[in-house]
């Protein structure tokens, strides 16, 4: 099986699993905080993706969710770890896990093959519309089979913008706030539905013109921002350095309006401080 055949199996199997248990009562937990939650779900799913990988790809390395212990230093750690690794899976088994268990319908699963850092495939699965959005490096994105462009809004003001309301209080991501209240009278408004793959597949698709978030991890971003990159967007971090498989401050745009939003976060006092 080719990289990408992997990727979306392995996907579509763990989709399957998450759509067939989105209406029934799930057994929650919490993680590092009250606002960290994994399901039986998000298991069972990181589990399926992981012995589809194993099986077909053995000599492959696996950086899960699931499979890290929860909080920011051990994401880090373990991203250190598998980071040199030649080929190196990156997984979200769900994005949107709070969505997932309140039933808002807005979570999908993540799936990135990095080569020596470098991500070369992406796939995002979004099980309840049936989207499957594909990217492999160079060869373009897709939506279902037919390929997807980023917009073509040139002017802030033309721009719908995603972005993340930091749930806990405690942090740099706090700083967001004030970048969402900067940038939304400065666009058509800003939407923060709870999925930051979710969100980047919608900039590759064109629904949004960009996004950002702070603090997110690898698995968040590995597979959208190769989509938004192979659709025709610009992916960076919120100082504008381009996007590695490291950085946790993202921004991804449709490339047009990308240094007004650099601009509208360095003005809320946003940027300006080294990655974490
Ligand atoms: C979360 C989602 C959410 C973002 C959080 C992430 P999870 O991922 O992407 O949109 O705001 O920071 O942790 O935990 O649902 O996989
Ligand atoms: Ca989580
Ligand atoms: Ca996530
Ligand atoms: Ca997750």
């Amino acid at each position: 099986m080719n990289y990408l055949d992997t990727a979306v199996h392995a996907a579509r199997q763990a989709g399957a699993l998450i759509r067939e248990k989105a209406t029934s009562a799930k057994r929650v937990k919490t993680k590092s905080s009250a606002h960290d939650l994994v399901t039986e779900v998000d298991q069972a799913s990181e589990e399926i993706i992981r012995e589809i990988i194993w099986d077909h790809h053995p000599e492959h390395g696996i950086l899960g969710e699931e499979g890290v212990q929860p909080g920011v230093e051990a994401s880090k750690t373990a991203l250190e770890e598998h980071r040199s690794k030649e080929y190196l899976w990156i997984v979200d088994p769900i994005d949107g896990t709070t969505n997932f268990v309140h039933g808002f319908p807005f979570f999908c699963v993540s799936i990135a093959l990095a080569e020596r850092e470098d991500v070369i495939v992406g796939v995002i699965y979004d099980p309840l519309r049936d989207e499957l959005f594909t990217a492999e490096k160079g060869k373009g994105a897709y939506l279902n089979g037919e390929p997807i462009r980023v917009s073509g809004e040139s002017h802030l003001e033309e721009a719908l913008l995603a972005s993340g309301i930091p749930a806990d209080a405690r942090g740099i991501r706090m700083r967001n706030v004030e970048g969402i209240l900067h940038l939304a009278p400065r666009c058509r408004n800003v939407r923060t539905a709870g999925s930051a793959a979710l969100h980047l597949a919608s900039v590759a698709a064109g629904r949004l013109s960009g996004f950002w978030e702070l603090e997110l991890n690898a698995w968040d971003l590995a597979a959208g921002s190769l989509l938004v990159q192979e659709a025709g967007g610009r992916v960076t971090d919120t100082v504008g350095r381009p996007y590695d498989i490291g950085v946790r401050h993202i921004l991804a745009t449709n490339g047009r309006i990308h240094d007004d939003v650099l601009h509208g976060l360095k003005e809320a006092g946003v940027t300006g401080f080294e990655q974490s």
